[in-house]
Order: C-alpha cells, then sequence, then structure tokens
C-alpha cells in the first residue's frame, strides 16, 4: 500500500496515451480510458490509477490526504510543450502589423527586422528583465495546462546574451511550476554584426558552446534560406554533440535544403516546422527514429501552407505537436489551441493530438516520467471541467481547466 498525498477521486474519466515511450504507426493516437476513476498521489508520483474502489483498496486506512473532487470530470496529463522560445524582451507588434498589410516573414527577416530586431531588444536589456520575462511566458503557459515545456536560447546571438538567456532559463526554472528543458539555439540566424554565416558558426562552436553546453539539454539550428545551409548546420550540430547536447533543428518552414536526410545521418531527436516538407522527405522522417514535432500555430500566424501531418502519421513517424511560442512567428502559448489546429487543419484526431502533446512531445525531451497518467509518472494532471475529454481539443481556445495539479500539487 502506498502513502497518499492527494486522491483525485470519483473522476468521469481518466484519459492517458497507452504503453510506453513514443507512439507512431497503428499505437499513434491509443488511449486508455478508466471510466470512472479517481486517482491516488503520493509525494510528486502517481500511485495508482483505475476504478474508485480499486483505488480506495489501495489506500491504507486512516490515511489523511488532501482530496479533489472529480465529479463531472475528465483528467488528463499535463501537457508538454516541446518546442518553445520564452527567453526574449520586447515585442513584434509593429511587424505583426505590417504583415497584417501585406508584407511577409521573409521579407521582414531580410530587411534586417524579424529575428534580428528581437535580438536587439534582448542585447539590450538585463538578466533580471530576462529572467521574468521567461517567468512570465511560463505562467501564461501553465494557464494553458502546460506542466513541462523546452525553452530555447537564440535571441542573444552574441557570448555574454546567449549565455544571459540560458541562465534567466535556468533560474526560471527554479521558481516557475513548469518544468523546463533548455536548449542552446546559438544558430538562430546570423547576427548583423558577422559577414558569413559559416563565421559566424565557427564562432559560436569556439567561443559560445563550451560554456552554454552545461547549461542546456539540447542544441537547435535554423536550417533556412536567410538563415543556416546544411554544411553549417551540420557543423554546428556535430560540435554541439560532442559537448553532449541532443540535437534539434528548425527546418523546412519555408524551403527543403536537406535538412531530413541531415537529422537522419547525425541522429537527431526531432525536425520542427516541415511545412515545405514533400513526399520523400517525410517518409525518409516517418521510418527514422527522428521525431517530426508539427507547429500548427506558426503555420496559421504566417499562413504557411500545411505540413504533410497526415502522411507523417500514417507512414509511422513519432508526431508531436508545440506551440513554437515566440514573439515573431507563434504569439501563442496554448496547446489546446495547438491540438484544435491540429485536428482542423492538420487532419489529426482530438486521441492523436493529445498523444502529440503528452507521450510523444515527452519522448522529443527525452523524458520518460511524464506525459502518462499511470502508476510512476509524475503527478502532473489536469482536470477539465466537463466529463468528455475531447473538449481540450475542440473547445477552441476554451481551456476549460477546473484544476491542474503540477507534481503532486494542486496550483
Ligand atoms: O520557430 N524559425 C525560426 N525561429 C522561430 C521564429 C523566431 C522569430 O521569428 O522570432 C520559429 O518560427
Ligand atoms: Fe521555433
Amino acid at each position: 500500500m502506498a502513502e497518499v498525498s492527494l486522491l483525485i477521486h470519483d473522476l468521469d474519466a481518466a484519459v492517458t496515451p497507452d504503453g510506453t515511450g513514443p507512439l507512431r504507426g497503428e499505437e499513434f493516437g491509443e488511449l486508455r480510458v478508466h471510466s470512472p476513476a479517481s486517482i491516488a498521489v503520493s509525494g510528486d508520483r502517481i500511485a495508482a490509477v483505475g476504478p474508485p474502489e480499486k483505488v480506495l483498496r489501495e489506500i491504507p486506512p486512516g490515511a489523511e490526504f488532501e482530496s479533489v473532487d472529480g465529479c463531472g470530470k475528465a483528467a488528463l496529463p499535463g501537457l508538454i510543450d516541446c518546442h518553445t522560445h520564452p527567453a526574449f524582451l520586447g515585442d513584434r507588434a509593429a511587424e505583426f502589423e505590417l504583415r497584417s498589410s501585406g508584407a511577409s516573414y521573409e521579407e521582414i527577416h531580410d530587411s534586417g527586422g524579424g529575428i534580428r530586431s528581437t535580438v536587439a531588444a534582448t542585447r539590450a536589456g538585463s538578466e533580471v528583465d530576462l529572467r521574468s520575462a521567461v517567468e512570465r511566458h511560463l505562467g501564461w503557459m501553465v494557464e494553458h495546462g502546460t506542466t513541462t515545456a523546452e525553452a530555447k536560447s537564440g535571441y542573444g546571438l552574441d557570448r555574454e546574451t546567449e549565455l544571459k538567456s540560458l541562465r534567466a532559463i535556468q533560474a526560471a526554472r527554479q521558481s516557475s511550476p513548469v518544468d523546463v528543458s533548455p536548449t542552446f539555439l546559438g544558430a538562430h540566424t546570423v547576427p548583423p554584426e558577422s559577414d558569413s554565416a559559416a563565421e559566424y558558426v565557427d564562432f559560436v562552436v569556439r567561443e559560445v558552446l563550451p560554456e552554454a553546453a552545461p547549461l542546456a539539454r539540447f542544441a537547435d539550428v535554423f536550417l533556412e534560406r536567410g538563415s543556416f545551409e546544411a554544411p553549417e548546420a551540420k557543423r554546428y550540430l556535430e560540435a554541439c554533440r560532442e559537448h553532449g547536447l541532443a540535437l534539434r533543428m528548425h527546418a523546412d518552414q519555408f524551403s527543403e535544403r536537406g535538412a531530413i536526410p541531415l537529422a537522419v545521418e547525425l541522429g537527431a531527436r526531432s525536425v520542427d516546422h516541415l511545412e515545405a516538407t514533400r513526399d520523400e522527405g517525410a517518409r525518409l522522417l516517418a521510418k527514422s527514429g527522428v521525431a517530426a514535432v508539427l507547429l500548427p500555430a506558426c503555420g496559421l500566424f504566417l499562413d504557411l501552407r500545411l505540413p504533410p501531418a497526415r502522411l507523417l502519421a500514417d507512414e509511422g513517424a513519432i508526431v508531436a505537436l508545440a506551440t513554437d511560442f515566440n514573439p515573431g512567428s507563434s504569439f501563442c502559448e496554448s496547446l489546446p489551441l495547438v491540438m484544435n489546429l491540429a485536428c482542423t487543419r492538420l487532419g489529426l484526431s482530438p486521441a492523436e493530438a493529445l498523444c502529440a502533446c503528452t507521450a510523444n512531445a515527452a519522448h522529443v525531451l527525452g523524458l520518460d516520467d511524464v506525459g502518462r497518467l499511470a502508476p510512476g509518472y509524475r503527478a502532473d494532471v489536469l482536470l477539465l471541467d466537463t466529463p468528455d475529454w475531447r473538449h481540450v481539443a475542440y473547445h477552441l481556445g476554451g481551456d476549460r481547466f477546473a484544476a491542474k495539479i503540477k507534481s503532486g500539487r494542486v496550483l
């Protein structure tokens, strides 16, 4: 019998991705629905999930614990946002307005705005300002049910500001309820003071990476026209791998330029975006162990073509979804909204969308104890204020949570 600190009792349903590890192919979207259900929590871990009477039998008589009434509610695993850029200062509201009158994201980038304007604002602020910004952004994510998130640097692009960004992420990680996985996006784009992408990558590898690597778990690069081509991305990622970082890539957002074969060759954890991926690339990715991270809020925000989501899923890719929260291409921190877009625009089912934001996103982040409601997993639980779990995707921007529980603590 487990010592119980919290009992979520008499839920209409507790819904979780089935199995272990990432769910792909036939298994993608396979859910286990316990109905009715209770969840017993011991400290920061789930002790038992299942029929209420069975869970009650596992609690020692006379034990004292906090209870949450689950009547009329459905429980889901806390959501996992595996691709976000919360370490920035300033905003891009003026650029948003420009885009509303016809300027494209790439045109703004090519004329020195876009990412580079956020770089200027982020360089100008203090580490304390940046830490508060990351905390504020993580707070917005929690409101929408995110309990674990990746957080990228990438708006510094010089030694001082990249390290400042990673330290701000590390500090915010201590104070936020969200579990944060930091990523060194030292190769986001070429900063204004650099003459060439190759020269900039040399600088980052030599001058920034050795101190950045201990502050991060992943490395990321933007492989795209106007940022880095495959040879520079390869040099950067190989050096990062030597420093012990797992590899991610922003690629195939506007054009296909060799990212998927490179990701497969390097054994990257994921390729993210994929709006410009054609069938051959999608098939190669699907057969590999590299996950496909789809970012439909970014696609909507920039009005991009749609990624081949259905082909990827049907061919057996590890499909994850994320917000891509950032000030320029996806000022959106809501995974429920992303799940809705995945269903309405990408052809995923609500069950697939849930797997993509939980079990498969956990896999992208290399985490094996979050993303499911099962004994031994971290007690990150969302209670929807409806008995039908599909409302998490169906209610466009609704996010009606009755309670959010992070590591066994009711927030
Ligand atoms: O994921 N594609 C590159 N990076 C971000 C956008 C960053 C920005 O516009 O500030 C993205 O879309
Ligand atoms: Fe991104």
